[in-house]
């Protein structure tokens, strides 16, 4: 367990703030436990559309990095995993823990942070996350941990907003969704502090994603940009973007990477 004095200021801000939206997380939590087929992002796209899974879960090691409500892995265990999840904010793992009880589905959760793994080196065939370190996490710090402790051969999969949606979603809520005026620079693109809320996402041009992930020791295997599905609809937290934004420009992507060796 990471200790509060101990976060980095980002991670400290994003505890407090996620322990707050965690409440409104809670019912589409239970309802992505439930779900059948898994599917992803704001869009919900379905897996049999993107085929973002490895075919071979069964008896797999999994950690899903920032696992919230942990519904992600709750898919990857009914394919045969083995998941572990890990995640920044004790009120997103409380839920988790109710929904293991109701769905009588149990794996390991832990409280700490991506940037700072509590695991053994190569102890992990995938590494996932669906906005959780993806979005949340230092990517100079959480994906040399995802390479660590990833055993070679084994996968990342992370889920994420594009660049694009963040160049042009405006800084305040109340100023509406992403338009088509680029509002901050792409070149230097890292950490952007939200001020409605205080939380810190992270984000990197594609460029230096893929410097980054093949430094580390990944090689890319698939950048997927997702497209909103024709009959998308907004889901009332996220005002952020729209399905017609979405329909024209790629709103969220998903990374497949494979550790060398
Ligand atoms: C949108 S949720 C995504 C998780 C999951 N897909 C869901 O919707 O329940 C984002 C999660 O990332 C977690 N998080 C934020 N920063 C983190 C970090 N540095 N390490 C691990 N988890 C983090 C938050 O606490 C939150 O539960």
């Amino acid at each position: 367990m990471t200790d509060l004095p101990h976060l980095p200021e980002h991670a400290r801000a994003n505890r407090e703030a996620w322990d707050r939206f965690a409440a409104d997380y809670a019912e589409p939590g239970r309802r992505n436990w439930a779900a059948a087929e898994p599917h992803w992002g704001i869009w919900h796209v379905p897996e049999a559309e993107l085929r973002l899974l490895p075919d071979d879960l069964a008896g797999r090691d999994t950690i899903e990095l920032g696992c919230g409500t942990a519904y992600v892995s709750a898919w990857l265990a009914r394919r045969g995993a083995r998941p572990v999840g890990i995640d920044n904010s004790p009120a997103q793992l409380e839920t988790a823990r109710r929904l293991q009880d109701e769905f009588g589905l149990h794996f390991p959760l832990h409280l700490g942070i991506a940037e700072e793994l509590p695991f053994e080196a190569a102890s992990f065939d995938l590494a996932i996350s669906e906005y959780g370190a993806a979005l949340w996490a230092d990517p100079y710090r959480w994906v040399p941990e995802a390479a660590r402790v990833l055993r070679p051969g084994g996968r990342l999969v992370f889920y994420t907003n594009g660049p694009l949606l963040q160049l042009t979603m405006p800084e305040s809520e109340a100023a509406g969704p992403a338009g088509r005026e680029l509002l901050r620079p792409y070149f230097g693109l890292f950490r952007t502090e939200w001020p409605d809320d205080g939380s810190v996402e992270f984000h990197l041009p594609h460029g230096e994603w893929i410097r980054l992930l093949r430094e580390t020791g990944f090689e890319v295997e698939r950048l997927v940009e997702v497209r909103a599905p024709e009959d998308a609809v907004n889901d009332p937290r996220w005002t952020y973007v729209t399905p017609d934004w979405a329909r024209q420009w790629p709103s969220e992507e998903a990374w497949v990477v494979r550790k060398r060796g």
